[in-house]
């Protein structure tokens, strides 16, 4: 009898989380998450289902209704291997999962929620006797946040040919660790056969909590980059040198996160600075470096352009006065998402309880970089009653999380039966 949700909820709850902020570090590659893609794997063979890796070290668990519970040999250790797949039949497969990864001091939900409500659903499934015409998937994709290697979705970029892993291979950590360094490789063949994916998601905002319901469908994903602003000046003492005489980058950086705050706040958008490091990040000396990542999303491309160019002209327009100087370089841009809307419709409609509200988000999942594949795509998300994510305040109850694992089930039930 595999492990519950409750039981798999708390088998989670320790692995990477800080004793002094309770929220979580579970940084792609790290012990913490390597604990936690060894429990998958665990969870996997419990159930009998079959594992499938790619050289990044995304997983799929299968369960293939023609074998039912797949032989031994399929469900092993790592390294997994493609001869493994063979024999194994993913065409038509409905894949449901997420990511275990977090961001830094990130909540429990953001990602491990679809993960065990994807386990959760298929014991349901079986537990009722359905059995599905198609095989279903369990996924877990690495480095959604992009908290490690700066590419949020790395993982299901590579597995789904969004990004080349001749673009991949090189970007770098914090440490100045490349990502060659800690994966075998990248590209297509995981998904092969998938013909749609389902990703469950605590929600990351207060709509389903305002409409009062434990269940939501996504309509779309906003428009997002990630954007990395220079900022040049002259390191000097802080206090042998007077003010007028001062080439400060913090002072540009500062003017140009204060406008992206109001540049936002007019338009109706979000642009954030959340990461910043500073050369020699001295008290006692004027710095001659600021690096500034932007995080801007918006209702349409159009207007995420034009929110980073106006931006970045205050930016450069500051600089002229500082005496610094800026240079602005996108490191990632999303395109707006729309999921398949007949898939969310039929998801959606018909309940017991009612229809489930369809709703929009304006953050990054792996499920809008399958959609973007082509890969029609839905999700599904469980109400948070404090909106807050991203943060150890992020949290769902245990009978939403119950309800989000029943509406998984159905889901599943409807589209792959
Ligand atoms: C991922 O959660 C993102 O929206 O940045
Ligand atoms: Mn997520
Ligand atoms: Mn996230």
């Amino acid at each position: 009898m595999p492990d519950d949700f409750e039981r798999m909820w708390s088998d989670l709850a320790p692995v990477g989380r800080s004793a002094t902020s309770g929220g979580y570090f579970r940084q792609p590659f790290t012990a913490p998450e390597r604990e936690l893609a060894d429990w998958f794997r665990e969870q996997a063979r419990a159930r009998g289902l079959a594992l499938d890796s790619d050289a990044t070290g995304n997983l799929v668990a299968w369960w293939d209704p023609d074998g039912g519970i797949v032989p031994d040999v399929l469900a092993v250790d790592p390294p997994d291997s493609v001869s493994q797949r063979q024999g194994l039949s993913r065409t038509g497969g409905v894949l449901t999962g997420s990511h275990l990864d977090s961001v830094l001091d990130g909540g429990a939900y953001d990602g491990p929620l679809g993960v065990v409500s994807a386990l959760a659903a298929v014991d349901e499934l079986r537990e009722r006797g359905v059995v599905p015409a198609r095989p279903i998937g369990v996924s877990v994709f690495v480095e959604e946040e992009g908290s490690r290697f700066g590419l949020a979705c790395l993982g299901s970029r590579l597995a789904s040919g969004a990004i080349e892993w001749e673009k991949a291979r090189g970007l770098r950590d914090r440490d100045g660790v490349a990502f060659e360094e800690v994966v075998e490789g990248g590209g297509p063949g995981l998904l092969d056969g998938v013909e749609m994916f389902v990703e469950l998601h605590v929600e990351q905002g207060r709509d389903l909590v305002d409409r009062g319901a434990a269940v939501g469908v996504a309509s779309e994903i906003w428009p997002h980059g990630r954007y990395r602003f220079d900022f040049r000046g002259e390191a000097n003492h802080a206090g042998t040198t007077r003010m007028e005489d001062r080439v400060d980058p913090m002072l540009t950086y500062a003017m140009t996160a204060l406008a992206a705050n109001k540049q936002a706040r007019l338009a109706g958008e979000r642009a954030t600075f959340g990461r910043v490091e500073v050369t020699p990040n001295g008290t006692n000396a004027v710095p001659s470096q600021v690096l500034a990542w932007l995080d801007a999303r918006c209702s349409s491309e159009a207007a995420l352009g034009e929110l980073v160019e106006t931006v970045t002209r205050q930016a450069t327009e500051r600089a002229e006065r500082d005496g610094t100087a800026v240079e602005v370089t996108a490191e990632s841009v999303s395109d707006a998402v729309t999921f398949d809307p007949a898939l969310a419709a039929r998801i959606a409609a018909d309940h017991e309880s009612g229809d489930w509200p369809v709703i929009p988000t304006a953050a990054g999942h792996d499920a809008g970089i399958l959609a973007a594949q082509g890969i029609p795509t839905a999700m599904l998300f469980v109400r948070n009653p404090t909106g807050v994510s991203h943060s150890p305040a992020e949290t769902a109850s245990i009978p939403d999380c119950l309800a989000g694992v029943h509406a998984l089930a159905e889901t599943l039930e409807r589209l792959a039966t």
